[in-house]
């Protein structure tokens, strides 16, 4: 157990940040406190420390999370989202960072954690393989695809398939909804795709990333599925994700695999590649 708990800042009290706050007070209690959460919402602020049961760790503000804070977790849904993590990084914080698609193009902030002898954190999410990916990417890569597959509802009010003209709850059949990029899947599903991102980074090939995203009324579970082929040889993952329950475009996986990722940072342990 380590000597002294990390103090960690939640900016973001959605299905993410609230479960990751719950995870600070609960599960990690051994090796971080919760020192901190802030929301642009201030009702749900209010709301998470009432639940939480927790005094004085409602923040008016970024600048106040930030300054009680040893590591700030991330899960916002917003557009300046580089803003809020460079803030972070820039006063010497660590970074735990949810909205992986706002991350892709964004070295910037990857050479301003190092320059500070910060973390910049970015969790596996809702895929199985980011080990392999990233051990294999050491040598040449002839294929990567990701295919997802997710229920309409977890696609609902999508503009780029308003725009695009498809009709989710008249959808009959399995359905390619995307077939392209990973900036554009990100661009187009910005909400729905950051595991996009997040193969991308690990794996840098991001010209060479194939993104499916596919729907269907059959469908009852996220499911991403990534098929890699090189020198390493061939992998095939899949994983079959419960929507959180708190947001449906949210696999419950990624909020498990944040915690997960956040408890081997307290304790200085990297176990995988
Ligand atoms: N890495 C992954 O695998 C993965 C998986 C799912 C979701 N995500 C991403 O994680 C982020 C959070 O997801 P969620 O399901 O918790 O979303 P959510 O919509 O439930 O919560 C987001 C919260 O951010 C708050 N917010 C918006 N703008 C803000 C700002 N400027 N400052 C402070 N708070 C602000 C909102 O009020 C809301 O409470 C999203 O960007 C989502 O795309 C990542």
């Amino acid at each position: 157990m380590p000597a002294k708990k990390l103090k960690i800042g939640v900016v973001g009290c959605g299905a993410i940040g609230s479960r990751i706050a719950y995870s600070v007070k609960k599960e990690l209690k051994n090796c971080c406190q919760l020192t901190g959460i802030y929301d642009i919402d201030i009702r749900k602020v209010e709301e998470l420390q009432k639940k939480l049961k927790l005094k004085n760790i409602a923040k008016s503000s970024l600048e106040e999370l930030i300054r009680n804070c040893d590591c700030m977790i991330e899960a916002v849904n917003a557009k300046n989202t580089k803003t809020i993590i460079k803030k972070a990084l820039m006063s010497k914080k660590s970074v735990l960072a949810m909205s992986v698609g706002k991350l892709l193009n964004a070295a910037d902030l990857f050479r301003l954690a190092q320059k500070n002898h910060t973390h910049l954190l970015i969790p596996s999410g809702a895929i199985a393989g980011i080990d392999a990916i990233k051990a294999a990417s050491l040598k040449t890569v002839k294929k990567l695809t990701l295919t997802t597959r997710k229920p309409p509802r977890g696609l609902k009010d999508n503009p780029y398939l308003v725009q695009k003209g498809f009709d989710l709850e008249n959808i009959k059949k399995e359905t390619v909804l995307f077939d392209g990029n990973v900036n554009e899947a990100v661009k187009c599903f910005p909400q729905n795709i950051n595991v996009a991102a997040t193969l991308a980074m690990a794996s840098h090939l991001k010209t060479k990333l194939r993104i499916r995203i596919l729907t269907s009324p059959r469908y009852k579970t996220n499911s991403h599925e990534i098929e890699m082929a090189g020198d390493f040889g061939t992998l095939i993952t899949r994983t079959e994700n419960v929507p959180c329950p708190d947001n449906p475009k949210t696999s419950y996986l990624a909020v498990l695999s944040g915690i997960q990722t956040l408890k081997q940072y307290c304790l200085g342990l990297s176990i995988g590649t």
